[in-house]
Parts: structure tokens; C-alpha cells; sequence
């Protein structure tokens, strides 16, 4: 059976990745799962930005990316959070490569909307390849949100996007979106089962916002197309007990209980 579970890190959390994080996926790895990560560096970003004094903006949770800001970002994405990252795994005896998207023919994009969002990628094609390659071998592929264009021109992509486009492309069995928040918050309360219709109700009052409305949405897609189930768990603990998961889990229809 093909067991393969897509993580994507929160440039939120990447730095506080706690040992009980890397020990469950030592857990999983050990159970015979295989893994593919997408990671983000949304605050290393901006720092980096706010140090060379460029301007940055968000429109609906996704950065708005002129040709300045897609520089640093690649540098940041690719460079520094991407080997970061690798060496963590790596410390925990998880055998890791870092990848961008941009190699290896793995993500194809389209503008999203130039004139709204600049230099943002829109997925449209996932090469697998030199996921499986790796993967077949016993490396996790880890992979900087970056795309390229059919000219060959480096788009950013929201890492959440990309991580449900491969999720998806690879049929992978689970995708945990590891992030800052135990998973979604309602009135101080976690909740633990969300369908499409629920998180629609919850963006429309305003409940989920900010960099929570792209999470919720790849994750809708994800869900809509081959994955089986979809999680927000929170990467400053442990998110495995007892082969339980614990967060959020996003599921298409609630089970009725006769
Ligand atoms: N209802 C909600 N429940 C929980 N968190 C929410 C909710 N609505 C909005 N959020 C926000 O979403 C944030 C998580 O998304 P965010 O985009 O900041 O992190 P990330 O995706 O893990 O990191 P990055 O975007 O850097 O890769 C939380 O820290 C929280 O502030
Ligand atoms: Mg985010």
C-alpha cells in the first residue's frame, strides 16, 4: 500500500519545531509512511524586507510579490529556510534533501494574477518524479515554495497551495499543514472536525482569517481531489499519540451516526 504523508511547515513554526515533532515523524517513518515537506518563510521574509527597507503587502493571506520582493524571497525560501530546515531533519537522524520547486521540472505554475499579486504563482502542473526518486530511496524531499513558468520565469506560490497541488499529484494518503495554532479556533475552542460547509460559514463570520483563509482553501482542494484527509496540527508539540493525530481535521462530510 502506498503510505505517503505530505507535511507542509509554517514559516510560522519552522523555527520552533519542537524534538517531539521530529521523534513522530521518526514514529511514522518507522511505521513504514513516507514523506514529502513543503515549507514556508512567511516572518523570515519580512524581516529579511524590513532590513533592506522594501515595501511588503498582503492581499487575502498571499504576499503581494513585485520583481524585489520575488528576489529576496527566493533567497530566503530556497536559501536560508529550506537548509535550515534539511539540517534539522538531518540532526534527528532523518535523512533529508532540500529541493525548490523550480528544480527538477516539479512545479509549473501560471501567473495567479499579475496586476493583484505580481510576480504569485498558480500551480498548474506537478512532476512527481524527483519526489519519487527520492523518496523511493529513503530521502524526504524538501521543497522551497517556488514555481516556473512554461518561459522558464521563477514565480512564488503560497506554500499551502503547493503543498496541497503535490499532495494531491503524489495521492498521498494524508496532508498535515504543521503550523503556529493547535488548528482552528472558534470562540477558544479547538475544533476537531470541519467540512467545506462549516469553513465556509466560518470565513464568512470572520472566525478564520488572516494567513488561516489559504490553509482552509488548499486544503479544501486537497480534499476535493484524491486526498483522503486533511489535518492542521500544531508544530510546537506533539501532534501523535497512540497513532492519533490531534488538531483540526477537515473532512468532506460529517459521518451520520443512525
Ligand atoms: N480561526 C482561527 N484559528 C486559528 N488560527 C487562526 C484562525 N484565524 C486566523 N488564524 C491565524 O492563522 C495563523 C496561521 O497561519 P499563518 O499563515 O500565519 O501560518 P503558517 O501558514 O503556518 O506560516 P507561513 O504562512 O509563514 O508558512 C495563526 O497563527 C492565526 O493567527
Ligand atoms: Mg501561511
Amino acid at each position: 500500500m502506498n503510505k505517503t504523508i505530505v507535511f507542509k511547515c509554517g514559516g510560522s513554526v519552522i523555527k520552533e519545531i519542537s524534538d517531539d515533532f521530529f521523534a513522530n515523524l521518526k514514529q511514522l517513518k518507522n511505521d513504514g509512511w513516507k514523506f514529502a515537506i513543503v515549507h514556508g518563510g512567511g516572518p523570515e521574509i519580512t524581516s529579511m524586507l524590513n532590513k533592506l527597507k522594501i515595501n511588503t503587502e498582503f492581499v487575502k493571506g498571499q504576499r503581494k510579490t513585485t520583481k524585489q520582493v520575488l528576489e529576496v524571497a527566493e533567497m530566503i525560501l530556497s536559501g536560508k529556510m529550506n537548509k535550515f530546515f534539511v539540517s534539522r531533519l538531518t540532526s534527528h537522524g532523518l535523512k533529508a534533501v532540500g529541493l525548490s520547486g523550480t528544480d527538477g521540472g516539479l512545479l509549473k505554475a501560471e501567473y495567479l494574477d499579475k496586476k493583484v499579486y505580481g510576480e504569485v504563482g498558480s500551480i498548474k502542473a506537478v512532476d512527481t518524479n524527483v519526489l519519487h526518486g527520492l523518496m523511493d530511496v529513503g530521502f524526504i524531499p524538501v521543497i522551497a515554495p517556488l514555481a516556473l513558468t512554461e518561459s522558464c520565469q521563477t514565480l512564488n506560490v503560497n506554500a499551502d497551495l503547493a503543498a496541497s497541488a503535490v499532495a494531491s499529484e503524489l495521492n498521498a494518503n494524508k496532508l498535515m499543514y504543521v503550523t503556529d495554532v493547535s488548528g482552528i479556533i472558534n470562540n477558544g475552542k479547538l475544533e476537531s472536525e470541519l467540512t467545506p460547509a462549516d469553513i465556509k460559514e466560518l470565513i464568512s463570520s470572520e472566525v478564520i482569517t488572516g494567513g488561516m483563509i489559504p490553509k482552509v482553501e488548499s486544503a479544501m482542494s486537497a480534499l476535493s481531489e484524491r486526498v483522503k484527509e486533511v489535518m492542521i496540527v500544531n508544530g510546537k508539540g506533539s501532534f501523535l499519540a497512540n497513532d492519533t493525530f490531534t488538531g483540526t481535521k477537515i473532512i468532506k462530510e460529517k459521518e451520520h451516526v443512525l
